[in-house]
């Protein structure tokens, strides 16, 4: 039997790059091609170890450049895609949202269109909890899969009409897909402009940490690995057409977050500085998991034992994190605090 080919958009990133050693690793019969543009949020120091194996591919390329996609899937042929590529961060959204809208509005409908040209057997987009908008503190209350999308950022606009497209396409042409829709991840390769490894590189360096706002919006954390094994499942097992959720029930305020890795490191929580609140910052996420926990998928993390094990991450791989936020990290970081 031919060996299959999954492409895997934005695995130079951070859950795509999970993602990318999870499938090398679990499947030496596939062929994973890595497809990414190297933005600042890439890198391919973290693949040293996978580079070595003949079952992993790297092509550079921009989603959103149509001619290069298209020969690249006429020449590969591709079985599978999967699609993490995007601009990610909702601070970057708030102060240029154009990018936003090319890498993810355009880019996905550039690769649709290349999957739809060739016949794939499954498109899996990768999107996130952010599209439902937002909770109010109501402990009771969860995004489901029918939660109507009422994004609130231009980041969540442009994964929202992203997903509005990839079900456009499974409606009018009948593009075989699944839309996943994440909370928030967290674990090994998480760039640190992100709130968890932020606060670790800060406190580790003994620098102030930036609370947005009181410190009381919640978000439902998991780790990148039992994202991970979620897809994986969803890309072999999903139905046809569906949406599936992935959320742990592991819902935490900021403020909980920063303090549990200020105490498991053994610092003061004098370090908390809060600073003026993101513009419409979303109160809460929380996640209903049920529809693809009935495919077989349960977290093997607790939130406990995953920032744990992120925590000693970070510690063993200093190398990794330091080369980053040394480099145009740090133009960034002085644009957007005044600490
Ligand atoms: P990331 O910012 O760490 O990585 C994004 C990757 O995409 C980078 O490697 C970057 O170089 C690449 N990329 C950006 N523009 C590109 C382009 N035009 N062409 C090709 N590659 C390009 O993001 P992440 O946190 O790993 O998120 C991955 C996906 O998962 C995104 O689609 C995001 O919306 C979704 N998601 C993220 C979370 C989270 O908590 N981080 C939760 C749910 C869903
Ligand atoms: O919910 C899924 C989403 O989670 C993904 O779609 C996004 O790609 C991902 O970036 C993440 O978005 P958030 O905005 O929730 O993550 P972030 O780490 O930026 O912020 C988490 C919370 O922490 C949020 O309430 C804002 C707050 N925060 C963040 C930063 C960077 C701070 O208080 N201070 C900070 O410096």
């Amino acid at each position: 039997m031919a060996r299959k080919k999954v492409l895997v958009t934005g695995g130079a990133g951070f859950i795509g790059g999970n993602f990318v050693q999870y499938m090398v690793n679990k499947y030496p019969d596939y062929d994973i091609y890595n497809l990414d543009l190297l933005t600042y949020a890439g890198d391919l120091t973290k693949h040293k170890e996978i580079e070595k194996k003949d079952n992993y591919h790297f092509v550079k390329a921009d989603i959103a450049d149509r001619d290069a996609i298209t020969a690249l899937f006429e020449k590969e042929q591709f079985d599978y895609v999967t699609h993490f590529a995007a601009e990610s961060h909702v601070d970057r959204s708030i102060t240029d949202p154009e990018i936003f809208v090319v890498t993810n509005v355009l880019g996905t409908q550039v690769l649709l269109d290349a999957s739809k040209a060739i016949g794939v057997t499954k498109f899996v987009h990768v999107s996130t909890d952010e599209v439902y908008g937002e909770l109010d503190f109501d402990p009771t209350t969860f995004f489901t899969e029918d939660t109507p999308l009422q994004p609130n950022s231009p980041y969540s606009a442009s994964k929202a009409s992203s997903d509005m497209l990839v079900r456009a396409y499974h409606e009018t042409f009948g593009l075989p897909i699944n839309i996943t829709r994440c909370s928030n991840n967290y674990g090994p390769y998480h760039f640190p402009e992100k709130l968890i490894p932020l606060t670790i590189s800060r406190v580790l360096n003994d620098q102030k940490i930036p609370v947005y706002g009181d410190g009381k919006n919640i978000r439902d954390w998991l780790h990148v690995l039992d994202h991970c094994a979620a897809i994986d499942l969803v890309l072999h097992e999903g139905a046809n057409g569906e949406v599936y959720n992935v959320g742990g029930h592991n819902e935490r305020t900021n403020l909980e977050v920063v303090k549990t890795i200020i105490s498991t490191l053994g610092k003061s929580e004098e370090l908390i500085e809060f600073v003026t609140d993101r513009l419409g910052h979303d109160k809460r996420y929380a996640i209903d998991p049920t529809k693809l926990e009935a495919l077989g998928w349960k977290p093997t993390y607790t939130f406990e034992s995953g920032i744990a094990q992120t925590i000693q991450w970070y510690l063993d791989n200093k190398e990794w994190w330091e080369q980053i936020i040394s480099g145009e990290y740090q133009n960034y970081f002085e644009k957007q605090y005044t600490l």
